[in-house]
């Protein structure tokens, strides 16, 4: 940047705000204020400032091309490279890990199989700790340093504690993680223990763990990283910017997304708003959001919505009604009263997308899908294609129209859940009001075969596979 734009820059970080959603209150904070809801109302909070960025999209093509190419730390950070659209000052000394710079892969298996003409998969799996995470925590943990922070807690359900735990560790911060004991995947875990993070293991769920994460927030020495953080979802729209430089800033007609808490869609949509605003791009990509059935509280609260209202009514309900015991082996989603259903609300009706859910049966097939493009990905990830599939069916995604589905985690972050589809021993265990277990067939099931050691068993094999 130029001394000139770095000074705009500085001036415009200065001047950004934390501000209430609720239009009633819309109260605003002094972005060195420590609160995830607002001390007012009670309300969700987000950033909002003067975005600096300048130009057209061409200038940010090349901009994004020569950054990429410099050896700088904040140049090769897919987060820091769009620093003109972030709420820090030039001077901020940031934390990374190399995130973001994701690929976007063309998957012509999974297309075929949603009833598309093609399909990219934006890999958010592929950041450093293997979550779409890392590019929020990246922003969450340089606020923390800016604060002055020593201790950053979260609640996880596996991905936001590996994250939170490597990027704390790089900025020399104590992690305090919880973790609902017994509900998350064991490579989830093992990497939190690896980063040194102090990992409690809470007899609850994710909700009660989000609870408690809320009450410790309350001490000003802890600094609370989960979702409900605006400075999270600040780095974690910059996957709406990456998304558009690899189209080409050619507006895609959808984005899917899996929805767990819910901040994930919360940022994607203030992402591509942003470049709304500024003119960089001409229309938002309806933004949809995809939900485990068992797990799924938006999707009904949605369901509702879409059946009750005018076309264009895009007022926000007052509430949502939780679920009380999530049921999913997509454990990441395995959510009950997401924090951030609000703020994804409002940007999935102002993109005219929508919240769907999809079955166990569904998420498994299309993981399996997914696998075959060669591409992988965890169970939560996949109910991406899953719900095209499902938006195809029903009218809302036309064959012929650009869909990005976006991948939140790495195939090898829930090794279990696979080698158990593949061996046709998939189940739901019974839940807690519900009775009954669901087993889950593997509908494109890929099990070892068990061969004699010889040359003759494996080419005699290979032939039946043939
Ligand atoms: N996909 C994966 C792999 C996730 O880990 C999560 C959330 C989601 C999708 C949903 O995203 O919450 O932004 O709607 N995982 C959180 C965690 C809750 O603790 O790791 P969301």
């Amino acid at each position: 940047m130029t001394e000139k734009g770095a000074k705009t820059a500085e001036k415009a970080a200065e001047t950004a705000v934390q501000r209430c959603i609720e239009p009633a209150c819309a109260g605003t904070f002094g972005l060195r204020e420590r609160i995830y809801v607002c001390p007012r109302c009670g309300g969700s909070i987000e950033l909002d400032g003067p975005l600096t960025a300048r130009g057209d999209a061409p200038h940010w093509g090349h901009l994004g091309k020569r950054r990429r190419a410099s050896p700088g730390a904040r140049d090769r950070s897919g987060v820091w490279r769009f620093r003109e659209m972030l709420p820090f000052a030039d001077q901020t000394p940031f934390v990374t890990l190399r995130e973001g710079n994701t690929p976007l892969y063309d998957a012509p298996r999974s297309a075929h199989y949603c009833g598309l003409a093609a399909l990219r998969l934006k890999h958010q799996g592929m950041n450093p700790t293997g979550s779409f995470k890392d590019t929020g925590m990246s922003a969450a943990v340089t606020q923390a340093v800016v604060l002055g922070a020593r201790t950053v807690v979260c609640a996880s359900t596996g991905n936001t504690a590996a994250s939170l735990a490597a990027y704390a560790a790089r900025a020399g911060l104590t992690a305090a993680i919880l973790l609902p004991r017994g509900q998350i995947s064991a490579a989830k875990l093992a990497q939190s223990m690896d980063y040194g993070a102090l990992v409690c293991e809470i007899d609850g769920n994710f909700d009660d763990g989000m609870r408690l994460i809320q009450e410790l927030g309350e001490d000003p020495a802890i600094y609370v990283a989960n979702s409900i953080n605006p400075f999270r979802i600040e780095g974690q729209k910059t996957v709406a910017f990456e998304i558009m430089e690899q189209c080409g800033w050619e507006v895609p007609d959808h984005v899917v997304v899996p929805g767990g808490n819910m901040g994930n869609s919360t940022a994607l949509g203030k992402g591509f708003q942003e470049l709304l605003d500024l003119g960089l791009i001409s229309r938002l990509p309806k933004l949809s959001v995809v939900q485990a059935e068992g797990s799924a509280p938006v999707a009904r609260l949605f369901a509702t919505l879409d059946s009750s209202r005018p076309p264009g009514d895009n007022s926000l309900p007052a509430t949502m009604a939780p679920v009380s015991s999530p049921r999913t082996l997509a454990t990441a989603i395995k959510i009950g009263a997401p924090v951030s259903w609000k703020k994804a609300l409002r940007a999935v009706l102002r993109s005219g997308g929508k919240v769907i859910a999809v079955s166990e049966q569904e998420i498994a097939d299309a993981k399996a899908m997914i696998g075959r493009d060669g591409i992988g990905c965890e169970p939560a990830s996949a109910t991406t294609v899953a719900g095209m599939k499902k938006l195809v069916a029903s009218g809302h995604i036309a064959r012929e129209e650009s869909a990005i589905g976006v991948l939140t985690g790495h195939v090898l972050k829930d090794p279990d859940y696979i080698s158990h589809y593949h061996r046709g021993t998939l189940s739901l265990d019974a839940g807690a009001n519900d009775g009954a277990a669901q087993p889950i067939a593997g509908t494109f099931r890929n099990a070892p075969e068990r061969v004699a050691a010889t040359r003759a068993a494996i080419l005699e094999i290979l032939e039946r596979r043939r």
